[in-house]
């Protein structure tokens, strides 16, 4: 039985927020960003809308921008063992460089997040061409992962200056917008970086889950998720918590060397046909036990879904006070075990699906088992 979790309604905040309007973009660095942008044009059905590269000038890097909803990807590589992209790819693997926030004003958004802390990754940078101006700045985070902000209301082109538009469709699957994007951290480090989203942004703490609501007998983890007032940016941060054997977390920071962001929620209006569609494209979700939708019923009570249609794709289902959400995990989207991606649809319900972590634990746990890491 997992025991009820504390959940905080808005704290007294300790300074002020930086106004943040939602996510802009999530920036990969890959190995090989050609193959890896086929996989989510192809296996996912995000239209490629931009490119820059060495046709349009650019000599050192190679970045594909990939669109769905109000969802913006952009894989990038290096052209040489010389770009930082390169190192980030030797050290961590493909994964998520930069989360970038879009803000009405970048230049003070970056100017209040260094004066209280944040290092600077670089300072603000206005870029202009025929279709306007475009202004950012960026700060680190946890690990080599950055966070730019984004001021794009000046800015009419297809992404930013030095890109060129691509029209190639997809055909989406019904992905729509971010709807959280999850850090892991280092065994004890997760109240640092709380205390960072805290005191630089101005978040406050949504939710938290400790070892007792997230664990099985070999693994367990913590979790607080930051959130923005408007609920447009949700960060939970997992740290790994002592279990008999290595938890999932560990895991996760072994292969990637450091911290960094473990998933990507994305939420649809319908989970059955995006996820029957996905699964059409080849891309591969976590198995769950048949025991989980045997319980279900009993756990969740009456929902508008078939049960029988969840348990043939493997949706899961939590439900809350205010409601219910129904979520599914990808397996990891590179040969590490590190990024992966979470489809989800909300009906009235707030959480991340806390009473589906065991039963995703217990799965990814059969997986770490495959790998020789349990
Ligand atoms: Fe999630």
């Amino acid at each position: 039985m997992v025991k009820e979790s504390v959940e905080l309604k808005q704290q007294p905040q300790v300074v002020e927020e930086i106004a943040i309007e939602g996510f802009d973009h999530v920036e990969l660095f890959v190995g090989n960003a050609l193959q890896a942008c086929y996989y989510y044009h192809r296996g996912f059905g995000f239209d490629i809308v931009a490119y820059k590269g060495l046709e349009t000038g650019s000599r050192d890097s190679v970045s594909y921008v990939l669109r769905q909803g109000k969802v913006q990807l952009v894989l990038t590589s290096g052209l040489n063992s010389k770009t930082n992209i390169a190192e980030h790819v030797h050290v961590h693997g493909d994964g998520v460089k930069n989360v970038g926030f879009r803000v009405k004003d970048a230049r003070k958004a970056y100017a209040t997040a260094v004066s209280r802390g944040a290092a600077s990754i670089y300072e603000p940078r206005e870029e202009r061409d025929d279709n306007g101006t475009y202004v950012s700045a960026c700060v680190g985070t946890y690990g080599d992962t950055t966070h730019t902000f984004v001021e794009r209301h000046a800015y009419n082109g297809i992404f930013a200056p030095g890109y060129r538009p691509l029209e190639k469709k997809a055909g989406n699957s019904g992905l729509l917008i971010i709807d959280h994007i999850v850090g892991n951290v280092e065994v004890d480090r997760m109240e640092h970086w709380v205390e960072f989203y805290q005191k630089v942004f101005g978040f406050y703490v949504y939710q938290y889950f400790d070892a007792s609501d997230i664990s099985t007998k070999y693994s367990s983890l913590i979790s607080k998720v930051m959130a923005n007032k408007s609920g447009s940016i949700k960060l939970p941060i997992n740290e790994p918590a002592i279990g008999a054997r290595k938890s999932q977390i560990q895991e996760y920071l072994d292969y990637y060397t450091a911290g960094g962001v473990q998933h990507i929620a994305i939420a649809t209006a319908d989970i059955i046909s995006t996820v029957a569609e996905l699964k059409n494209r080849g891309i591969e979700f976590l198995s769950v036990p048949r025991s989980y939708y045997d319980a279900l019923p009993d756990r969740v009570g009456k929902i508008d879904e078939d049960m029988d249609e969840l348990h043939k794709l493997g949706i899961l289902v939590d439900r809350e006070s205010e409601g219910y959400l129904l979520q599914i995990f990808t397996k990891p989207v590179e040969d590490r075990p590190t990024l992966f991606l979470e489809v989800i649809q909300r009906k009235g319900a707030k959480g991340f699906g806390k009473g589906n972590f065991q039963a995703l634990f217990q799965s990814i746990e059969r997986e770490q088992e495959l790998r020789g890491n349990l």
